[in-house]
């Protein structure tokens, strides 16, 4: 069966919008429910991201709501004193989300 052009062109388009709605959800959930935070950060910023062990400072304070995404972007491949580099670690989509988290923990 031949399958009509307009169907094919809506189903792409469909599939486009879900796939956009995928990543931006994706990023809007909490930083302490990403996977990637829980496995590599939660260890020293604690599960709360409010920082407890080894050191890591939290990540919801004035401090890193001055910084901006730019230098968190920076901080998280490259690490930073006692932070370690992540960018062997991470893909830069992954750094992406969490610095979008990170930055929204300081909106509230
Ligand atoms: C081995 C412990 C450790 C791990 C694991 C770790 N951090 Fe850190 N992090 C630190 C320490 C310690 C600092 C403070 C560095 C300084 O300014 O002296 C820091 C600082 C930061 C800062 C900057 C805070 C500021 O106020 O400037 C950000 C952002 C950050 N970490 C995010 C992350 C993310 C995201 C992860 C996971 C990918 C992560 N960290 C994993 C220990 C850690």
């Amino acid at each position: 069966m031949k399958v009509p052009q307009c169907i094919v062109a809506i189903s792409s388009l469909f599939l486009a919008h879900a796939l956009v709605f995928v990543q931006t959800s994706a990023s809007s959930a909490p930083l302490t429910t990403n996977p990637v935070f829980e496995k590599n950060c939660a260890k020293c910023h604690g599960k709360t991201a409010t920082g407890c062990h080894f050191g890591g400072p939290s990540l919801a304070s004035e401090r890193v709501n001055a910084t901006s995404p730019d230098d968190l972007l920076n901080i998280i491949p490259n690490g930073k004193d006692r932070m370690p580099k992540y960018a062997c670690k991470l893909t830069s989509e992954e750094i992406d989300t969490l610095v979008q988290q990170i930055k929204s923990l300081n909106l509230k």
